[in-house]
């Protein structure tokens, strides 16, 4: 029997997925470049399925029916354009070839014209669960034709997460739709744990909390409309002792958070696109200073607020953060979809953020019971100017902003960083303004630089002449 699909690049998220798919039953041709992991993933798991091992790329493709699905497991970047080199030259016309890694969606939308035009329909998927989720059900967002996607999506959804029965699992858009919703995707998570991060620091220091109590509260908060992966491995986290010393782990890990660049390049593309994104940027720009240690060293001694007293935050301020994270949670969340609106618009994808907001509800990262909340306000109003104006996130931001203020006002006198928590207080402020200063720096603008500005009360753009006798002229 021919396989369905092969796998090559047999690292963990490779090897996991091509275990998945032999799981549901389905033949899996196997290859990796060096072929002792080929020969390590036949014989750790063969029972657990029917694998085609195979040692070159002629005896994958040849292990294969047609069309050929070929899903591409390896690094994103130069690895993956030596893998197409290696296959497409093998591969016929009507024959898929995906790349399920982080690749950027610029990148995928060069490779899929570029192998359109040989007749090949390349597939941008971006694959989201970590190690776990690969192998039990992922949340998967596949880019590239509809045509490609009616022969690859059944097995894909019977592989991917689900939710009340509804596979996470759905054809994005052309090109590089897939690999674009994965980046912001990513660039949210990168935002909600930085918000959840900044939730921790606060209670910890402000009520003086340890981080095995902290741990309660956050598997308490996981009860609630909080509820989510990243809230519930954050408790997992916070309850672990280092065995080496029999301190808390969270206390001997070094406070360097790394990235490998999805997060950055979500802010990246969000400046191109002119969308405000603060929430992720912030979250990007926090690890980035966490990760200056020369800067953070030498800045050490400048003077902050006196050490507050444990419990000094008073009571109810455990409260009053559960509530602004969940306000600045819709405020990031809510810049994440404007962007993909964006990004739709400008590629022509015609994303469907209500079907996207369903597949990141089961197997990605940032699964929650929130992502439903999206999905229903995009099912009442399919175009929101912006998902803060859902009448169900409009409640949810008016009961939290008390305690939103309380905890942004709280966290400046107490000399913990909060930027995630005052960036979004200061978007949901910017939008709610009657009047923005912005007016000003128009003026400025035109003082300086003979820029012109617009009247609030006449069409036409306008020159004061500065440095003459400080008429207005119209430009
Ligand atoms: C996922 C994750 C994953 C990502 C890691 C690491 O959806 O499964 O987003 O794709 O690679 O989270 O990202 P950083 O190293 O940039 O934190």
């Amino acid at each position: 029997t021919q396989a369905r699909i092969g796998v090559t690049g047999l690292a963990v998220m490779g090897a996991n997925l091509a275990r998945n798919l032999a799981r549901h039953g389905h033949v899996v041709a196997v290859h990796n470049r060096s072929r002792h992991r080929t020969k390590t993933l036949v014989e750790e798991h063969g029972h657990e399925g029917a694998f085609v091992p195979c040692e070159t790329p002629e005896e994958l493709v040849a292990a294969l029916e047609r069309p050929r699905r070929l899903l591409v497991m390896v690094k994103a970047g130069a690895p993956t354009d030596a893998v197409i080199e290696e296959f497409a030259p093998l591969l016929e016309p009507g024959d898929m070839l995906v790349d399920g890694g982080n690749a950027h969606f610029a990148d995928t939308r060069r490779r899929e014209a570029a192998l359109r035009e040989r007749g090949i329909h390349f597939v941008g998927a971006g694959v989201s669960g970590g190690e776990e989720g690969a192998l039990l059900g992922p949340s998967i967002m596949p880019g590239g034709s509809a045509e490609a996607y009616a022969a690859l999506g059944p097995l894909l959804e019977d592989i991917a997460a689900k939710v009340d029965g509804v596979p996470c699992c759905t054809h994005i858009g052309p090109d590089g739709a897939g690999h674009f919703v994965k980046m912001v995707h990513n660039g949210i998570e990168y935002a909600d744990m930085q918000l959840i991060a900044e939730a921790y620091d606060l209670l910890r220091q402000g009520l003086g909390l340890s981080p095995a109590e902290l741990a309660e509260v956050f598997a308490e908060w996981d009860r609630g409309e909080l509820s989510s992966y990243l809230i519930e491995i954050t408790a997992e986290v916070l309850r672990q002792t280092d065995a080496a010393t029999g301190r808390p782990f969270v206390d001997v890990v070094a406070d360097r958070a790394e990235q490998k660049g999805t997060g950055r390049w979500t802010v990246q593309i969000a400046l191109d696109l002119g969308v405000p994104v603060s929430g992720i940027a912030e979250a990007v720009f926090a690890r980035a200073v966490s990760g200056h240690a020369e800067l953070r060293s030498a800045a050490r001694d400048l003077p902050g607020p006196a050490a507050p007293a444990a419990g000094a935050a008073g009571e109810g301020f455990a409260e009053d953060v559960r509530q602004a994270l969940h306000a600045s949670k819709i405020v990031a969340y809510a810049q994440g979809f404007d962007q993909i609106r964006a990004g739709s618009d400008e590629y022509g994808w015609d994303v469907d953020p209500g079907a996207l907001a369903a597949i990141w509800r089961g197997g990605c990262i940032i699964r929650a019971a929130f992502l439903d909340r999206i999905r229903e306000a995009y099912a009442a109003d399919p175009a929101p100017v912006s998902l803060l104006l859902a009448p169900y996130f409009t409640d949810a931001l008016a009961r939290a902003q008390g305690p939103w203020r309380r905890v942004v006002a709280r966290a400046a006198e107490l000399g913990v960083p909060a930027p995630g928590f005052s960036t979004a207080l200061a978007y949901y402020d910017a939008l709610r303004a009657e009047r923005l200063p912005a007016a000003l720096i128009q003026g400025q603008r035109d003082f300086f630089g003979a820029h012109t500005y617009r009247r609030v009360d006449r069409e036409g753009a306008f020159h004061t002449l500065w440095s003459g006798d400080r008429t207005e002229t119209e430009a």
